[in-house]
């Protein structure tokens, strides 16, 4: 059976229910940055950290989940693990699979069929070298296995509902740009919302980036990756930031409510950044098969497809869908 292969379902401990983000939030700010997908990228790490640091107001930093993947060597897998830690994460499947390592789920990606096979196995074989260097730090993979799989946040006193995969799932596609292009996707995205009583969801996993917005002005925010290129010809990350006020920073955005949700690029180091993903994944290995090409010259995703107009579908319509 497809769904038995690991690196391509959900194991049952990701699952939740959008119905589990309706709860109070736990924090409140003027600014909420959510950064997914550092995947162990330390010049990345500083770059955020410097755009952050110049934020004014009362302010938060979450980085929702695969803030490890690429960072097999120990000093930057210790480097990164702590620095995160410095600010409020929730787990995504990587750090879930390092913590709790369920053999069966491999690297934990769910992927769904679009991926090739090929990628899926040497993701699962990332992963098991991922947990070879992380097996020396067992304090840190406690912190880890304490993290949260989501949290909501109060901004200007609306609700951001920040999950890792989707509102149902840790490892969940269904707000990837792929899903969400389709009409039964935009639905269930704008049910998610009703169902979390949420203005935003604010998501990453699937690696590339997406700002759907849906009526009554609610969006999903998929900020793609932190830590890696996510359109082609570009060499830097992106982070989602949503605030009472606009930045400069923002290479798109959309007015959510009274809210600003903007696509802020995190322009680390590439040059840098190459050589230490090199110095540990050199040519012909796992991750320089699935991963090299996009952190060169980035994936073949245009900004364009990033920024999506209002999804056709009320909040009432998505309800009578779900
Ligand atoms: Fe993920």
């Amino acid at each position: 059976m497809a769904d038995a292969v690991p690196g391509r379902f959900c194991p049952v401990s990701y699952r939740y229910r959008a119905e589990a983000l309706r709860g109070p939030a736990q924090l409140s700010v003027e600014t909420l940055w959510v950064a997914g997908g550092l995947y162990g990228n330390p010049f990345a790490l500083q770059r955020l950290a410097e755009l952050y640091d110049r934020e004014p107001g009362a302010k938060a930093l979450i980085f929702n989940g695969d803030f490890h993947w690429f960072d097999v060597d120990a000093e930057d897998f210790r480097l990164i693990d702590e620095s995160v830690l410095r600010y409020r994460a929730t787990r995504g499947n990587v750090e879930t699979e390092l913590a709790r390592p369920d053999a069966a789920a491999g690297c934990g990606c769910a992927y769904p069929e679009w991926v090739g096979g090929t990628t899926v196995e040497h993701s699962n074989r990332i992963i098991e070298r991922l947990r070879s260097t992380a097996r020396s730090f067992p304090r840190l993979l406690e912190r880890l296995a304490a993290l949260p799989m989501h949290l909501v946040a109060e901004v200007g006193g609306e609700r951001v509902a920040v999950v890792h995969g989707d509102a149902d799932s840790l490892a969940g596609w269904g707000f990837s740009q792929e899903r969400l292009a389709t009409a039964d996707g935009a639905a269930a995205g704008a049910a998610a919302l009703a169902a979390a009583n949420a203005r935003i969801f604010a998501c990453s996993h699937t690696c590339l980036p997406v700002l759907q917005r849906f009526a009554g002005g609610r969006a999903v925010a998929n900020n793609g990756a932190a830590g890696m290129p996510n359109f082609r010809g570009t060499s830097f990350g992106l982070a989602t930031r949503i605030s009472i006020e606009p930045s400069r920073l923002a290479l798109y955005a959309v007015r959510a409510g009274d809210l600003f949700v903007e696509a802020v690029p995190i322009d680390y180091d590439a040059a840098a950044w190459n050589r230490r993903f090199l110095a540990q994944w050199p040519a012909g290995s796992d991750a320089h098969r699935s991963y090299f090409e996009r952190i060169a010259g980035g994936p073949s995703y245009a900004m364009s497809q990033a920024l999506r107009p209002e999804a056709p579908h009320t909040i009432a319509s998505a309800r009578r869908a779900a």
